[in-house]
């Protein structure tokens, strides 16, 4: 297994393409359609300017990037996976301990194609979502870091496909096609999932998304890479090296934004973090307006991991498809045949845990690990707020709030889980979610700040570089042509 990934041929790969020419020729045919998505889907505008990126020359965990300046366009998009483990067997489900597969069982055939799609078209919708956002940056910093985020999740796209082209033959590449046909929010051809059809219209949007969303991606590429299918499991290890920095976009972007605010506050002898039209005056972003953005995003996210209760969540894991989150740290029999997990139902008019047979609630139990990720960032911004001794304390919202999919899609409920008529969420919903006099002022906070070192009023400056850079650092050469 190559650890350097060979850049002799048009699509760096590690996976040793040119011993496959019939993969090969699949991938070759497939790269100008996605040249043309990623000029017409991706980034609009700055496809000529030179950005300050890392690309992937190894799989080594300890240096697998290279920076440099490159033309998005021209950014080396490959096929990497991690080392294979000699003797890996298949950690979980009813055929644990055997030697893990390395080419597709056919009973598995379909679910496994399913699975590799839907996380496939996640990645393109990101990118399409996040489109527009190079006309507002609030820094070049800000801007490189939407580009870096974007490269690699067309990156995550090349990874599924290659899955799909070299192991499930003429459906792998109909559904990769696919992939470059649907487009985030179409009327006739949407993204498979919710959250990916929703807009990210703004800044602020972005960085709630990259942390509450991609990590929604960790998740469920921490459970693919324990798989018993080795090259699904190969490919999404390396994936989460690059996941991490999109989650450190998200995490530091909201964090830098409450900073701002607070000493924004302080300068000016605000001490009521609800003093929303003074805080706004400033041209700051108010911690309630803040709360209801996380709000949002953590329960569209929560939608992504489907129903807590469900059989097909059961089928993969018991067939070895996909695992939990961490499977092999858990210390139990990892078939799960006679356990329970406690699912929260609404039982009554209360909410309560409901042990639930532990296979058919692993959907549910990917979600509280999921809460639990969202936790410690959201502790770590309230640790931001306390520094600069403000009276506020972000959280995240109740799983019965705001929800489309599973056990609470059919109630209504306050962040906190008071249970709601449907009329009396239409009344209160506007003080729990952005309303439009919210995302307006927002919005009138969105103009471009592209001068080196320069930062929006509304932003702090990020306590490091890229790269370690120094602040006054280029990340974008605007205008070069
Ligand atoms: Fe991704
Ligand atoms: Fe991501």
């Amino acid at each position: 297994m190559n650890i350097e990934v060979s850049y002799d041929d048009l699509i760096p790969n590690n996976v040793d393409l040119s011993g496959d020419p019939k993969l090969k020729r699949a991938l070759e045919q497939w790269h100008p359609g996605y040249i043309d998505w990623w000029k017409t889907a991706g980034p609009d505008g700055y496809q000529e300017d030179e950005v300050y990126l890392r690309t992937a020359v190894s799989v080594d965990p300890k240096g697998w990037a290279k920076f440099g300046y490159v033309k998005m366009p021209e950014y080396r998009w490959g096929v990497l996976l991690s080392p294979a483990i000699e003797g890996r067997t298949i950690p979980f489900g009813e055929h644990k301990g055997e030697p893990a597969w390395q080419e597709v069982p056919g009973e598995y055939r379909s679910l496994m194609r399913r699975l590799i799609v839907i996380q496939g078209d996640t990645e393109p919708a990101s990118v399409e979502q996040q489109r527009a956002l190079g006309a507002t940056a609030p820094s070049l910093y800000d801007l490189r870091n939407l580009f870096q985020v974007n490269v690699e999740e067309g990156r995550h796209l090349w990874a599924m496909v290659y899955l799909l082209q070299k192991y499930f033959g003429r459906d792998g590449r109909e559904e990769a096609a696919a992939l470059l046909e649907r487009r985030s929010g179409h009327d006739d051809n949407p993204r498979m999932l919710g959250a990916f059809n929703e807009k990210t219209p703004d800044w602020l949007s972005f960085f709630m998304f990259t942390f509450f969303t991609d990590r929604d991606g960790k998740m469920q590429l921490d459970s693919l890479a324990q798989s018993g299918f080795d090259p699904l499991s190969r490919t999404c290890r390396f994936m989460l090296t690059e996941e991490a920095h999109h989650m450190f976009v998200g995490e530091t972007g909201v964090g830098r934004v409450i900073q701002r605010t607070c000493e924004g506050m302080k300068e000016a002898g605000i001490d009521d973090p609800y003093d929303i039209e003074a805080i706004r005056k400033l041209g700051l972003i108010d911690l309630p307006t803040l709360q209801k953005k996380a709000w949002l995003h953590y329960s569209l996210s929560m939608d992504l991991f489907g129903a807590e209760v469900s059989t097909n969540a059961a089928n993969a894991f018991n067939s070895g498809i996909k695992g939990r989150f961490q499977e092999t740290k858990i210390d139990d029999d990892h078939q799960l045949l006679n356990d329970t997990y406690p699912v929260l139902k609404k039982v009554g008019d209360k909410f309560e845990f409901v042990d639930t047979p532990a296979l058919s609630a692993l959907n549910g139990r990917l979600r509280d690990d999921y809460s639990g990720d969202c936790e410690k960032g959201v502790g770590r911004w309230n640790k931001i707020i306390e520094k600069a001794g403000v009276d506020f304390k972000l959280k995240l919202s109740h799983s019965a709030f705001n929800r489309k999919i599973g056990e609470f899609s059919e109630i209504e409920a306050t962040p906190d889980g008071d249970i709601l008529t449907a009329d009396e969420w239409e009344a209160r919903k506007d003080e729990f979610l952005p309303n439009p006099s919210d995302m307006d002022y927002i919005t009138s906070l969105m103009k471009p700040v592209y001068g080196i070192g320069e930062y929006a009023n509304w932003i702090a400056a990020p306590k490091v570089g890229i790269d370690n850079k120094p602040g006054d650092f280029e990340y974008v050469r605007l205008d070069q042509s």
